[in-house]
């Protein structure tokens, strides 16, 4: 009865179609900022800073794992779904800062990791008695047939983990193996178990009950395993469930049941699904409302475009920019009708977009932040900024593995090293792509450790936080968060921006990124250089826009025929 009240209320607080118009702003606790100067972030840190994500003008944080974990993968191991890890301070500090969000009309959305728990949840050491009722929980297999159990090379078989050598760990306790497709901290769970949906289920409205407005779901087409995930064979469709994907034919019916039990699309909660392998057609059937799944999934095929197909982590290769547009196109074209986009170059997994796609040099770091964000807000769907993105974070120059932190960094660079992969090669790989990039301290100000902390934070601070910072951002007219407001704002007050149907020009051009939004006797033309040079306008393959409304550019006094080095501008072209 309660629950369906507070259904009721939420309803009212969250019109249909809410987050179709929203701008989310991810969290991650551990960097955003330190209270009780222990070096971490914590939750009233993020609650002390509301009033800058207020002023950005985003509608929904998206919060990274703060619950209850040992923190092998900086919580995306979790070991109490109910808690909140005193890393990040109480449940009570939770509350507080949900109602402080919602205050200031902000919702806030939980991450939601249930691909996996921890190895230390309780379910997972109940699961360890071969006896429990809870050992179906998790995928307890033997050793291969014929094998010693616990000897090297009698794992269950040869799958890899992301973030291991292997994707089976031996527990003595039960003589068995278990799968974590990620890490041994970090089991797999059995989802075609109906105790262990019910169980999340049960979870997932405990948090709607505390107020969550939605839920970005880890991984989460890695729930439903392909067939043969257990065994020495593979999946008939050759589908392999590793991190680069591989989903299980349960998929979509496991996704509309939660979405079902849990109220999801009744309470008109934002639901977005980590997917990565996912394509144009499986991202369709997710998002169609009509089948009640999820309002739109984070596809990972534009952040893949630099590996090598079937090649080694580290092997990466140029991305020209034709690739790169025409990817996003093909999604935007092909969920043009049904389903929806979410967009993003950042998050907590990617290095900074600004080093990896634009220009972080002195010269060019301010405009090819501003022109890949313009780029990317003017696509339809629901775009992400990531924390420090407004300011125009860049890579860190580290220099040695002493520095990184995550344990993919540290896997791949223990993996590539054991394989005799020349040192410069890996360290390459870390200084270009580590998940480490994203997850520097937040910078504030130019003070010690850039505002962050009152000690050694965990991981180093980025020494250029002198100069980027948000306080001289915000005094700054011109600054990359100034523009990121910007942005914002067009998004919500532009239903063309929100709802337009896009158009990729110049799809062959290797600097310009040019496209149309229309919507009834609405267009808007944006013209992108992607480079560090000047770039001619090829009028006459561009619609006529000599005499257009600039809504937003990069640059003042901009020639009608020529973009300056990575200058953008937003025109609303006369339909008369
Ligand atoms: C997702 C998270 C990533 C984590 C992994 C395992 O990809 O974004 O940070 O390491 O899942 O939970």
């Amino acid at each position: 009865m309660t629950d369906h009240l507070l259904g009721e209320e939420a309803r009212v607080l969250r019109p249909d179609g809410w987050w179709r118009s929203a701008v989310v702003y991810q969290i991650y606790p551990r960097s955003f900022q330190d209270s009780d100067g222990d070096g971490i972030g914590d939750i009233p840190g993020i609650t002390s800073r509301l009033d800058y994500l207020a002023e950005l003008g985003v509608d929904v944080i998206w919060l990274s794992p703060v619950y209850r974990s040992p923190q092998c993968d900086n919580g995306y191991d979790i070991s109490d779904y109910r808690d909140v890890d005193p890393l990040f301070g109480t449940l009570a500090d939770l509350e507080t800062l949900i109602a402080a969000a919602h205050e200031r009309g902000i919702r806030l959305v939980m991450d939601l990791v249930v691909n996996h728990t921890s190895d230390e949840h309780p379910w997972f050491i109940e699961s360890r008695d071969p006896a429990s009722p809870k050992r179906d929980w998790y995928f307890w297999r033997p050793a291969r047939p014929g094998a010693e159990p616990g000897a090297a090379g009698s794992e269950p078989n040869d799958r890899p983990a992301a973030f291991a050598p292997s994707a089976w760990t031996y527990d003595p306790v039960s003589g068995e193996y278990y799968p974590g497709i990620f890490s041994p901290g970090q089991p797999d769970l059995n989802w075609e178990n109906p105790e262990v949906r019910q169980a999340v289920y049960a979870m997932m409205r405990w948090w709607v009950d505390r107020g969550v407005d939605g839920f970005r779901m880890d991984v989460i087409n890695l729930i439903s395993k392909p067939i043969g995930f257990t065994t020495d064979a593979l999946d008939p469709s050759g589908v392999e469930p590793t991190y680069e994907g591989g989903s299980g034919p349960r998929l979509d019916e496991f996704l509309a049941e939660m979405n079902r039990e849990v109220g999801l699309d009744d309470l008109n909660l934002l639901t977005v699904g980590e997917m990565p392998g996912s394509t144009v057609e499986t991202a369709i059937r997710a998002t169609d409302p009509g089948r009640h799944e999820l309002n739109m999934v984070f596809t990972f095929e534009h952040v893949m475009l630099d590996r090598v197909p079937g090649g080694q982590r580290w092997d990466l290769v140029d991305l020209p920019l034709p690739v790169l547009k025409n990817n996003l196109a093909h999604w935007q074209l092909g969920l043009a009708d049904v389903g929806w986009n979410s967009l993003y170059f950042d998050n907590h997994d990617q290095a900074r977009a600004v080093s990896r796609f634009g220009d972080d040099s002195p010269e060019h770091r301010v405009a090819s932040a501003k022109t890949l964000a313009t780029v990317l807000h003017l696509h339809k769907g629901t775009p992400y900024v990531y924390q420090g993105e407004e300011l125009g974070m860049t890579n860190a120059p580290f220099t040695t593995i002493e520095q990184y932190r995550d344990i993919s960094a540290l896997n791949v660079h223990a993996a590539a090293t054991a394989l005799g992969v020349p040192a410069e090669r890996v360290m390459h790989f870390l200084t270009t792509r580590s998940r480490d990039h994203a997850r520097t301290p937040m910078q504030w100000d130019a003070t010690d450790t850039a505002g962050f902390t009152t000690t050694t934070p965990w991981i180093d601070v980025n020494p250029n936080y002198p100069t980027i910072n948000a306080a001289a951002a915000s005094e700054d007219a011109d600054s990359v968060f100034a523009h990121f407001q910007k942005l914002i704002a067009l998004r919500h007050d532009h239903a063309v921006v929100r709802e337009g149907r896009f158009e990729l020009l110049l799809p062959e051009h290797d600097r310009l990124w040019a496209f149309t939004r229309t919507l009834d006797d609405e267009r808007l033309l944006v013209l992108a250089n992607c480079s560090s040079r000047p770039a001619e306008l090829p009028l006459e393959d561009l619609p006529d826009h000599v005499d257009a409304e600039l809504l937003l550019g990069t640059h003042l006094n901009g020639r009608p025929d020529s973009l300056a080095p990575w200058e953008s501008r937003i025109l609303r072209l006369d339909q008369s």
